[in-house]
């Protein structure tokens, strides 16, 4: 008979997986908390119409979208933005701003599958609802570079690339470009790297051929790496809304700079991120020996609340997933072990033991003591086997000869040291024990 298997590009989480899965939320939650966002949650399935034109061609193609029992076009959230837009813009006016928020969810993207992409992931959110400057992207820019160097990475790991969708509108609008033309010459953009110059067939097919001075221009301002190569470029354009961009640029960098992340930054016009809705500074975080797809990404979405039928309010993001940042770790051997262990193992003598074992194996376990004892009778040696596998550090042995003194031994895994404990002090010792000084 046909064994059945998950759908391709579900996940299961074995025991180890899902350990390793809860020490990256663990560490992210830590940051989270560290910079004053608040955790909330959200509804898995949503109202397809949601994600219909605000989300983008892209993702709106990869849904998993049905219809329910009542006749409703749903969709799996594919990403947490549309909806976080709509929790916060119906409850604005009662929410203290800034308002941080963020989440660790699950999504599902019907994607190819390939290295570190899947159907499903999850992502750390991180918002800032309600702040216009750029006082909100240093903040969540300097959060996004500590969810990864709070694991260890290092800038010569990892950095985040800086673009602005602002200043190609103003620089494509001194080019005389209409708004069209310009999000076609965006959408290439932001396909060059995958596509090279096949990435301007869009384009082509809506507006005919592209220009070769036009596109000799944006194939020079994608290749900006640097404020110095901007300034220069820009030098010989008189725009007020360039001047003012600018401006704002040199603010950002020199508040990340005063953070300790210029390391960190690299400014890079090449990204203006795929999804529909971004209005200003965007960013996208990879590792440095682009092994791997982005790790990260965000930026400013200014219009999103106000699209969804509420009013408007200003808005940073980003979202990070599990899992190219998984592997990641795992790359550097920063994945510590992590494994769900036990503390104490609990060895019994015989079915006479058992009931003065439960006991105390009852007690240290509402102490919070992580405790395990064989379920049947087996042999002491099996037991201690089991006690070595467990990885627990203590084993605390119930044997006939030493109940009958009110005692029971208790044997350090480790060095292998034994002694032997009155009944009413056992609590007490393990306490001790696990207080001490770590090794
Ligand atoms: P995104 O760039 O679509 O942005 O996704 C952000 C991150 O989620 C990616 O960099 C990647 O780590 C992870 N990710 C996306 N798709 C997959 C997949 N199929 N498999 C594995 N990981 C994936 C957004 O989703 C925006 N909503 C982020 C945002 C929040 N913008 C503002 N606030």
């Amino acid at each position: 008979m046909a064994q059945f298997q998950s759908l391709p590009g579900f996940r299961e989480f074995y025991p180890d997986a899902l350990a390793r899965r809860n020490h990256i939320f663990r560490l992210w939650r830590q940051t989270a908390t560290a910079f004053g966002f608040q955790e909330y949650d959200a509804p898995v399935l949503e109202p397809l119409e949601l994600y219909k034109t605000k989300s983008g061609e892209e993702i709106e193609a990869q849904l998993f979208n049905f219809t329910d029992k009542g006749g409703r076009e749903v969709a799996l959230r594919p990403e947490m933005t549309p909806t976080v837009c709509r929790m916060v813009g119906a409850k604005a006016n009662a929410l203290k701003r800034p308002i941080k928020w963020y989440s660790i969810a699950e999504f599902y993207r019907y994607e190819r599958m390939q290295k570190g992409r899947g159907r499903c992931f999850f992502q750390l959110n991180a918002d800032i609802f309600g702040e216009a400057g750029i006082e909100a992207e240093t903040e969540l820019i300097s959060m996004l570079v500590q969810c990864m160097t709070g694991f260890g990475l290092a800038a010569e790991d990892f950095y985040v690339r800086l673009s602005d969708r602002n200043l190609w509108f103003y620089y494509l609008e001194t080019l005389g470009l209409d708004e069209a033309r310009i999000r076609a010459v965006l959408g290439a953009v932001d396909r060059f790297e995958k596509l090279g110059d096949d990435a301007f067939k869009g384009y082509a097919e809506q507006f005919g051929e592209i220009p070769a001075d036009l596109k000799a221009k944006v194939l020079a301002f994608l290749a900006i790496k640097s404020l110095a190569e901007l300034e220069n470029v820009l030098a010989g354009v008189t725009s007020d809304k360039l001047a003012a961009r600018l401006a704002e640029w040199r603010r950002l960098l020199d508040n990340l700079a005063a953070m300790g992340l210029a390391d960190f930054i690299q400014v890079d016009l090449g990204v203006v991120r795929g999804l529909a809705y971004y209005t200003g500074f965007v960013f996208e975080a990879f590792d440095r020996k682009g092994e791997l797809r982005a790790l990260a990404g965000g930026g400013r979405y200014d219009n999103l609340v106000g699209k969804l039928g509420y009013p408007d309010l200003p808005a940073v993001g980003f979202g990070m997933g599990d899992m190219t940042f998984g592997l990641l770790l795992e790359q550097r051997g920063l994945m510590p072990d992590v494994s769900q262990g036990t503390d104490i193992y609990v060895v019994i003598g015989g079915e006479a033991e058992r009931k003065a074992a439960f006991g105390g194996i009852g007690a240290l376990r509402a102490a919070g003591f992580r405790v395990e004892y064989p379920l049947k009778d087996v042999a002491f040696g099996k037991q201690f086997k089991a006690a070595a596998e467990s990885g627990a550090k203590l084993a605390i042995i119930y044997g006939g000869d030493e109940l009958a003194r009110g005692v029971v031994k208790i044997r350090d895994l480790g060095d292998r040291s034994e002694h032997e404990v009155p009944l009413d002090q056992v609590g007490a010792m393990v306490r001790d024990y696990f207080a001490g000084p770590a090794e």
